[in-house]
């Protein structure tokens, strides 16, 4: 078939993509889309990562999955944990993760991760928590904890139940700043071929951050959401762009895959660097697009883009260019048949 060989020529030219739409005539990229769109498989992508579970009316998991506007779903928090304590996690409104009431998220999870290709992972720290590491073992036994009651392993009383997290979030905005490089190296010795464990961390914007440079350092972190907020001193300014832009540059070349654009989800999510919709899609995204890594935007939190609809305005212009016209092998192979 002709475009065949169209997306041929697509391949040669674009760089990162395997197969580029904006090579071939307005005709075909019709053809192409009914067929995807036939054979159940075009479904728009998203590049947004949302924290939940802080807020018990911000509704379900479940239900911010099915939205559709997140590829990530941080489960917030695991907040208190190390120097030998019983770890335990928050989780506002929402259920006592501790008294076994929160096991009902297992199904939750799964639909999100099976139904709508949702990453879900588990986040430490918070603002708000007894959270420490105070040696390498801790550290270990922090991360084997972590392993028996979120991942992979097994234990008499996981929080979420049975529900195999895809990965750990770091949080980290208190307690001692040690040992969690040693955490990270401890986790990703649990990722296998067949079960990856993602790991991610939320970094203040001021470079390099208080916390959790060290386990940034360590480059085994697949995901960096930087929160450019509550903070003068990087976050955006209207006024004067240059020290977000500063810090940005920064963030956009560490030892990480991918780098996102950390923001409030309205005004009244945080005390500074909300950006509103145009600002945001006219001026700020087309910034962060420019750097390789840039791999899309996390909000905090669900609580505040439910209530906003931030995600619904701007997920359109969130991606980064590289996946736009993208569209894997196997969809062209399968729609060609
Ligand atoms: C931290 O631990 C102390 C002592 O166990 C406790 O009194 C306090 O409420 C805890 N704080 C939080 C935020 O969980
Ligand atoms: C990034 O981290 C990886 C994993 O630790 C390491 O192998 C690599 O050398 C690092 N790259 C740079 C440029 O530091
Ligand atoms: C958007 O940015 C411009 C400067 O480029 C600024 O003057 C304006 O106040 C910003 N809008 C909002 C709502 O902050």
């Amino acid at each position: 078939m002709p475009w065949i060989s169209s997306a041929k020529e697509g391949r040669k030219r674009a760089t990162s993509s395997w197969f580029n739409m904006a090579s071939l005539s307005p005709l075909l990229v019709a053809v192409l889309c009914l067929l995807l769109a036939l054979t159940g498989r075009l479904r728009a992508e998203s590049c947004i990562a949302v924290y939940w579970g802080q807020n018990g009316y911000e509704k379900g998991l479940r239900e911010a999955c099915a939205t559709g506007n997140y590829e990530y779903v941080l489960i917030a928090f695991l907040n208190q944990f190390g120097g030998g304590q019983i770890p335990q996690m928050n989780l506002a409104g929402h259920c006592v993760p501790s008294s076994g009431t929160c096991t009902f998220l297992s199904n939750d999870i799964r639909s999100c991760q099976e139904n709508y290709n949702v990453k879900v992972m588990l986040s430490l720290g918070g603002g708000i928590g007894n959270y420490t590491l105070t040696s390498k073992d801790d550290a270990k036994e922090v991360a084997t904890y972590i392993w028996n009651n979120f991942l992979g392993g097994s234990s008499f009383n996981r929080p979420l139940g049975n529900a195999v997290l895809d990965g750990v979030d770091l949080d980290i905005e208190g307690g001692g700043t040690d040992h969690y490089d040693d955490l990270v190296r401890y986790l990703k010795a649990y990722s296998t071929a067949e079960k990856k464990v993602y790991l991610s961390a939320a970094p203040q914007c001021v470079f390099p951050d208080a916390h959790l440079q060290p386990a940034i350092d360590t480059g085994l972190l697949d995901y960096v959401w930087v929160q450019f907020y509550n903070n003068w001193v990087c976050q955006y300014d209207p006024a004067d762009p240059s020290r977000f832009k500063e810090a940005w540059r920064k963030w956009s070349v560490i030892n990480a895959s991918e780098v996102f654009l950390g923001l409030p989800a309205s005004p009244a999510a945080a005390g500074s660097g909300f950006i509103d919709i145009g600002n945001l899609t006219r001026i700020v995204l087309p910034f962060v697009k420019k750097s390789e890594k840039y791999g899309g935007m996390m909000l905090w939190s669900r609580y505040d883009d439910w209530i906003s609809g931030y995600s619904n305005l701007a997920k359109d212009y969130v991606c980064p260019d590289r996946r736009l016209y993208s569209i894997s092998p196997t969809l062209v192979a399968s729609s060609s048949v």
